[in-house]
């Protein structure tokens, strides 16, 4: 099998079991979530040199608001810290051609100023010239990514750009935060759970699914290379036979 050959040119990864990795050693929850970033920048780093040209991570979701406020100021605080650090090494992954996107509702009122501020200077700096897109999903959810689509597709309709009978599903892929980017080949969840929970729920159509018992604070490169591996292997029949 040549597995280089077969890559997927995206994965999404649903970082789940931080929480749960905290509780088994007695920690507060927020430093599993601390132990999840650690591993998020394991994985990015080790992806890109996979040669893997798209990634999205789900770090936050527009339903996670209603966990308790010690936790969701811990989450954003990983956030801010991580903007500040890809601030400080842009040059360096500007050289691995690394680009770092948000994806997600990030200019809410809920979102912190500084992080917006942050997340915009970031993306108006990230170079074009890139063979690694990470794409991490904040205050992310898929029905809100179509209804925003949605709503855009409604405005060219109503300004006479476009009639309803026209519309087609490129118009809505164009109204997504990721367009212009393959559709995920794989989407990976450890921590032993079987749910999408609102993961890029219109480009998943056609995405293979790997699941893992690991909890993400301990999912390594090797765990990575295993989902990979039995990815390639699948028979991706697209609806035909
Ligand atoms: C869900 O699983 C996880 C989250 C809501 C947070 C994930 C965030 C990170 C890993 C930090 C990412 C940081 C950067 C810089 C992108 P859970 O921990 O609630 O799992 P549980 O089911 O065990 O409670």
């Amino acid at each position: 099998m040549d597995y280089e050959r077969n890559l997927p040119a995206h994965i999404g990864i649903i970082m789940n079991g931080n929480g749960r990795w905290a509780k088994q050693r007695g920690l507060p929850r927020s430093d599993g979530h601390k132990q999840g970033a650690k591993v998020f920048k394991q994985i990015c780093e080790y992806a890109g040199d996979r040669g893997i040209s798209h990634l999205t991570f789900y770090a936050f979701s527009t339903e996670n608001w209603s966990r308790p406020v010690e936790e969701v100021m811990a989450i954003m605080n990983l956030f801010r810290e991580y903007l500040f650090e890809a601030e400080e090494r842009k040059n360096e992954n500007e050289q691995k051609g690394m680009k770092i996107r948000f994806i997600g509702d990030l200019d809410s009122e809920i979102i912190p100023r500084d992080i917006n501020h942050l997340v915009h200077m970031l993306e108006a700096e990230s170079s074009n010239k890139f063979k690694t897109t990470v794409n991490i999903a904040v205050n992310y959810g898929g029905r809100q990514e179509i209804l925003k689509a949605v709503k855009g597709i409604s405005q060219r309709i109503k300004n006479g750009y476009l009639l309803p009978e026209d519309i087609t599903e490129k118009d809505i892929e164009e109204g997504l935060y990721t367009a212009g980017q393959p559709d995920p080949d794989l989407i990976i969840r450890p921590s032993g759970e079987f749910r999408l929970s609102n993961f890029l729920i219109w480009q998943s159509a056609y995405s293979e699914f790997w699941y893992s018992d690991v909890l993400w604070p301990d999912f390594t490169t090797q765990d990575f290379d295993r989902a990979i591996e039995d990815y390639c292997l699948r028979n991706r029949r697209f609806g035909g036979i």
